[in-house]
């Protein structure tokens, strides 16, 4: 996700930017840029040298005009156009005059621009971005002041936006705006911040407020003042920040696992957001695979390890089921050392956090060898996976710090997920309304994400409970079962206690032996097609005095009758169940570690991205 800072009202203002853009780059980024304005001038300068982007803005910055007072900082997180200089930024419009910088995602860009285009204005970019910068320009031009210019802008755009403007015709103004992508005002005397995050702005500013969905703010050095997109006034609300830096890095959460649970909502969202045209169809902008291709694909293996590799295998069940298409999912590390079979029409996807898993790299170089066409699934853009790949689908998750991957794979399995109704649209496998109603009951599952992860004290009482246990069976069918996996894998990582993941209906083919009093067995069982067989192997481990933990759906009221302990959910169509009811999992997990004094976002032995085989 990209950063954001604003200054209005200092003498060194380029000073206090760069400071500021360094305090964001923990965020992770690949370019950097900063525009200053002063009377009549904008002042422009960009870098793009990934995660040393800030170091080589400063270089650019040697000839930058002294005493401007107004400026504009970005660090960028590749979503539209590769990670170069002319994707930074600040973005201009046509006069050079106006600067905007962006974090979120325009929907509608390709639109504008086209009707811009044909205006005469003339982009430098391939971001969505610089539309806003043309927008504006146009309503500057029809005589309305900046902050009305952004407001009227802004009725034109669909989609996400932290937004700051500056036009160096109207100097000692900043106009900012925001929907959904996080923003925040500052203020000191005789000068105004603006701040994606509070680490970029928080040894200057002394008051912090927020800015809220669709609110417009026009700051000057005396302070500000806030509309709503109506033009009515509206009041900021007062922030209470009293953090030092670290902890305003980890977002005023105790620890980067703990706010990138939080962040599941967001990342989901983001990487929903601009993914489906007008005539219906689901699009990845970024794509690069022709529909034709699509089509013809008549095989699809997923390669992928760890955390990826279960959300592949969700994958699986929806490409299979909507899509009508086979699919295998392989582990990555084992996948070219077992003589794969690579047939005409066969796609081969690894799926990636990092883009960098070396065992997934080599995995699709050896597909690719042997004539398959590879998609990347990744969440970092020109990463290795995305560059060697022929095509790829960004998830958008934002940079993930801690090492056990929680925002990551719910954000793959929507890519996925909806890559799988992209399939099934090509193929005409469904009714054209069948995808519709579940693209946009694939929209609301970050609500219900939100529901979940509102009961964590819930969650924090079973923790409490079962503290002392040491052995765990995750059991789940169909979709549960890769959900089982992962919860498992989030316990034994974060909290180095035995957890193992199971397919329910296999365990009696075996690890049934290893039931005994003392031993939990967490189930999950909100599908309801599944429910009576989940419940029936429920009462099985409980006959042989396991404890029993179940992720139930809020309707569900025969689980009482088995369970020792009920984590709730909101119900969902049950190939989006995995998103959900990995909640209450990756909680139950976080907080057994935290009660064991475990480092949860640096488990001993491991690593956040694995390069060697
Ligand atoms: C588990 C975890 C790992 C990664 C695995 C793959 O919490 O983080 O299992 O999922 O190392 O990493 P990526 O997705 O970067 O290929």
């Amino acid at each position: 996700m990209c950063g954001i800072i604003g200054v209005v009202g200092r003498t060194d203002t380029l000073e206090t930017l760069l400071q500021g853009l360094s305090r964001l780059e923990y965020r992770g980024y690949d370019s950097a840029g900063v525009a200053l304005s002063g009377p009549g001038t904008t002042w422009r300068a960009r870098a793009a040298a990934g995660t040393e982007s800030v170091a080589a803005l400063r270089a650019e910055c040697v000839d930058a005009p002294r005493g401007f007072r107004t400026g504009l900082g970005h660090t960028r997180w590749a979503t539209h156009g590769a990670p170069e200089a002319l994707n930074a930024h600040p973005h201009l419009d046509c006069s050079g005059s106006v600067a905007i910088i962006h974090n979120g995602i325009i929907e509608n860009h390709a639109e504008i621009r086209e009707d811009l285009v044909g205006r005469g204005h003339v982009f430098t970019s391939v971001t969505d971005s610089e539309v806003l910068a043309h927008l504006i320009e146009e309503a500057r031009k029809a005589g309305e002041d900046l902050s009305e210019a952004v407001r009227t802008s802004l009725l034109r755009v669909r989609g996400a936006f932290a937004l700051a403007v500056l036009d160096a015709t109207e100097p000692d103004v900043i106009v900012a705006a925001r929907r959904i992508s996080p923003l925040i005002v500052g203020t000191a005397p005789g000068v105004s911040y603006l701040a994606s995050d509070v680490p970029a702005i928080l040894d200057q500013a002394k008051t912090f407020y927020a800015v809220e969905d669709d609110q417009v703010v026009r700051l000057g050095p005396e302070g500000f003042r806030a509309l709503d997109l109506e033009g009515a006034p509206v009041r900021l609300r007062q922030l209470s920040i009293d953090w030092d830096l670290e902890t305003a890095e980890k977002g005023g959460f105790e620890d980067f696992m703990a706010k990138e649970i939080a962040e599941q909502p967001e990342a989901l969202r983001a990487t929903l957001l601009d993914r489906h045209r007008r005539d219906g169809a689901i699009s990845f902008d970024e794509m690069g695979v022709s529909d034709e291709e699509l089509r013809a694909v008549k095989r699809v293996v997923l390669v992928a390890a760890g955390t990826s590799n279960h959300a592949a295998q969700v994958a699986k069940y929806a490409i299979e089921r909507w899509a009508r298409v086979s699919v295998e999912v392989d582990i990555s590390s084992e996948y070219r050392y077992r003589d794969p079979i690579v047939e005409v029409g066969t796609l081969v996807i690894g799926v990636s956090q990092s883009g960098e898993t070396i065992d997934t790299i080599q995995a699709t170089r050896e597909a690719k060898r042997r004539g398959a066409r590879v998609l990347a699934v990744t969440n970092i853009v020109d990463s290795s996976l995305a560059r060697e790949a022929d095509a790829v689908i960004y998830t958008r998750a934002g940079l993930e710090v801690s090492v056990a991957s929680t925002k990551a794979f719910v954000a793959q399995v929507a890519a996925l997920e909806l890559f799988a109704l992209r399939l099934a649209q090509l193929r005409a496998t469904m009714p054209e309304r069948d995808v519709e109603a579940l693209y946009r009951g694939l929209q609301a599952v970050g609500a219900q994400v939100e529901r979940a992860l509102s009961r964590r004290e819930e969650v924090a009482e079973v923790a409490r409970a079962l503290f002392g246990a040491r052995d765990f069976f995750y059991l789940g069918r169909h979709v549960g079962f890769p959900t089982a996996l992962e919860g498992a894998l989030k316990l034994k990582e974060l909290t180095y206690l035995h957890a193992e993941g199971y397919p329910a209906g296999e365990l009696k083919h075996g690890p049934l032996a290893l039931i005994e009093p003392g031993v939990v067995v967490v189930a999950v069982a909100t599908d309801p097609a599944m429910h009576e067989k989940i419940l029936s192997n429920l009462a099985e481990v409980k006959a042989r005095g396991a404890s029993v933990v179940v992720v139930a759906t809020d309707d569900d009221e025969s689980i009482a009758a088995v369970a020792d302990f009920v984590l709730r959910v909101p119900g969902t169509e049950p190939l989006f169940a995995p998103m959900v009811d990995i909640i209450p999992l990756q909680l139950f997990a976080y907080l057994t570690a935290r009660a064991l004094g475990r480092n949860v976002d640096r488990p001993r032995n491991l690593a956040k991205t694995v390069t060697v085989e």
